[in-house]
């Protein structure tokens, strides 16, 4: 396919719904892992223009900054440490409405406001976070959470 986004305006799911199909498809066919997180982080950047989205890698027993779009980060989060720390140690999606509310969390940016973080699990095992930060407050909720897992499983079952 051509490399270049069809995007439209509308809900976030009918975003979601007209995007992953096309991120699917850039990403079948290339099983390099750095290719295909960096293509997904631009393309929702390019298609929800989150202030930060990007993967952080498992690497032993720390988290390893990966592919982003956005300012520059923290490139090392320790197991159960910041939001993707406490997302990789719980294997589960977590919400933040406030970040400032979430004990520990790693301010890389005083603009962000709101997060959300989607552990991609493989046979059990957190591989990778993927973590979105907007600045605005409580930007995230469950629509994000439910299509954010489709492409973690889709994003495991491809490069990890
Ligand atoms: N806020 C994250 C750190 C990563 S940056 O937001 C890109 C955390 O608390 O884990």
């Amino acid at each position: 396919m051509a490399e270049d986004l069809k995007l439209v305006t509308g809900s976030k799911s009918e975003k979601y719904e007209n995007l992953l199909p096309q991120l699917f498809a850039l990403c079948e066919g290339e099983e390099d892992q750095i290719a295909n997180l960096a293509n997904s982080a631009a393309a929702l950047k390019e298609a929800f223009n989150w202030w930060w989205v990007g993967f952080y890698i498992v690497r032993g027993d720390e988290l390893v900054l990966g592919p982003f779009q956005g300012p520059v980060a923290c490139t090392r989060i320790k197991k159960g440490k910041g939001v993707c720390g406490s997302a990789w140690e719980q294997k589960k999606v977590l919400l933040v409405p406030d970040v400032e509310q979430f004990p520990g969390h790693i301010a890389c940016s005083s603009a962000s406001k709101s997060e959300i973080v989607v552990p991609l699990i493989k046979d059990g095992e957190v591989v990778a976070v993927l973590d979105v930060d907007s600045e605005f407050p409580d930007f995230f909720d469950a629509t994000d959470a439910l299509y954010l897992e489709k492409l973690q499983a889709f994003l495991v079952s491809t490069c990890f």
